[in-house]
């Protein structure tokens, strides 16, 4: 009799098992009910938040890439006045920025840098301080700022960030003085424009 037993256990599939447990003890079912709910919201979470992070850290890829945002690249530097006309306005809605005089191209970043983005005071402006200072105001100076009172430590801070925006968005050239010349890329056309490390 145990043996039978034993043979109708191991031949009874899983769920048979399953349901016997469940049927014997009914808080099992609740505690089931429980779980599948509290696997179904952690799942659910996660997945919200890996897609918020994901289109944090990579704005150029993922679902909100649309046709418009797909610009042709642009490989150029700019006066600090020059840059200021990419806050996004212009018809092909190019969003420019400068960080640590490198010239990155975020206009695949709308929702950030755009009108009624998050941080649309960045738009065509050199950010550098803000994003030392953690600042969202509008930078308004509009003379090349060489950030030489900057100290050793806000400038690490500075070049992290630049780091950040290069791996993130494309480099387009460098920010000039009033009066420097521009570096014609077009002769360089398969080379990235030569980044400025400023120690
Ligand atoms: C964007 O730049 C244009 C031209 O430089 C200017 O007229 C406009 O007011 C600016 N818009 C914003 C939101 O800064
Ligand atoms: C940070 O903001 C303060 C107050 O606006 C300003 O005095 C200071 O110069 C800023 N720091 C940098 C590095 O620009």
């Amino acid at each position: 009799m145990p043996s039978k037993t034993k043979t109708n256990d191991s031949e009874s599939p899983w769920y048979l098992h399953f349901y016997n447990a469940i049927r014997q003890t009914p808080i099992n079912v609740t505690l089931l009910i429980v779980s599948a709910f509290i696997f179904y919201k952690v799942v659910s979470i996660t997945r919200r938040r890996n897609q918020s992070v994901q289109h944090r850290l990579t704005p150029g890829q993922g679902s909100f890439l649309t046709a418009e945002n797909r610009l042709p690249p642009l490989r150029s530097d700019f006066t600090v006045r020059e840059l200021r006309a990419y806050n996004g306005t212009h018809e092909d809605g190019r969003i420019l920025l400068a960080i640590n005089f490198n010239v990155y191209d975020v206009s695949h970043a709308k929702h950030f840098y755009g009108p009624g983005g998050i941080y649309p005071n960045y738009a065509g402006r050199d950010i550098s301080r803000n994003l030392i200072n953690f600042s969202v105001e509008s930078n308004e100076n509009e003379e090349f700022d060489d950030l030489c009172d900057l100290n050793s430590g806000q400038m690490a801070t500075l070049r992290e960030w630049d780091h950040q925006y290069a791996e993130k968005y494309p480099l387009v050239g460098k920010l000039l003085r009033e009066g420097q010349p521009h570096t014609n890329y077009a002769d360089e056309e398969d080379d990235e424009p030569e980044k400025i490390t400023q120690e």
